[in-house]
């Protein structure tokens, strides 16, 4: 079976911490008038939490999904400005991110609790986009293969039936809003590589983003390699029509 034919393109714009009501309005407006350009490509958009209610009744019906950047491990209960998987559930959500490089390296988030966080996600009936990525200094120690095995490994150790609904996403920590993007082949050697390992798991068909810095200009020679099945894009999600340039790619 060749799973790079049933693996459907999804590209998915990180919104990071940006946005207001009015801008948000722009460019949600500005996604679904476009997106008749985009065919054969699954479109999602991960807004801040406060803007859920916003992205839900303005995507509700388009066909384009929308997520969450962050959720909580805990059910509910005492956690005082943590948000619950069902809370993304309640708004509509289909995707979380977690492990988004960003909040390992700001918020500490270890191995363990990215792999905790996906499950309580996928428990709630959310699809988790797992991050992994290496460091500039990881990879030039030639330590790139190794750190996102490390990474992956409580991920993977979740199950087939549980990694079968989720999606990766990898992310060299250099590459990300520095301009700086993996060649398509240095992507497509990570990709190749966390491909194999879900192969082994029995789940080759589960989706593997590439992140950092993708715009419209290197989308298409990112996407023609046979392992990058779509892009999460940060900046460039942020203009309506570098984003569907991206997902027309
Ligand atoms: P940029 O596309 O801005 O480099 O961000 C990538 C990213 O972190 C998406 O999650």
């Amino acid at each position: 079976m060749n799973t790079a034919l049933i693996r459907k393109r999804l590209v998915i714009g990180n919104w990071k911490m940006h946005g207001t009501q009015v801008s948000n309005a722009m460019l949600l407006t500005g996604l679904c008038a476009g997106m008749a350009v985009v065919h054969d490509c699954d479109m999602a958009v991960c807004a801040p939490f406060p803007y859920l209610g916003q992205v839900a009744a303005a995507l509700h019906g388009t066909g384009i999904s929308w997520g969450a950047q962050d959720v909580s491990k805990h059910e509910q209960g005492a956690y005082t400005g943590e948000v619950a998987p069902a809370m993304l559930v309640d708004f509509g959500c289909k995707w979380v991110l977690v492990g988004h490089s960003e909040r390992r390296a700001l918020h500490g988030e270890t191995d363990g609790l990215v792999a905790e966080k996906a499950s309580a996600a996928l428990k709630a009936g959310l699809a988790p986009v797992v991050c992994v990525g290496e460091t500039q200094a990881q990879q030039q120690a030639g330590q790139t293969h190794e750190v996102i095995a490390r990474q992956l490994a409580p991920v993977l150790a979740l199950g087939a039936e549980s990694v079968a609904k989720m999606v990766l996403a990898y992310e060299p920590v250099w590459a990300i809003g520095t301009g700086l993007t993996a060649t398509p082949q240095q992507a497509q050697d990570v990709h190749a590589f966390i491909r194999a390992q879900l192969t082994e798991l029995g789940v080759p068909q589960v989706r593997v983003l590439y992140g950092g810095s993708v715009k419209a200009s290197n989308a298409l020679s990112l996407f023609a390699m046979s392992d990058i099945d779509g892009a999460l894009v940060g900046g460039a999600s942020l203009v309506p029509e570098e984003f569907l340039r991206i997902a027309a790619a």
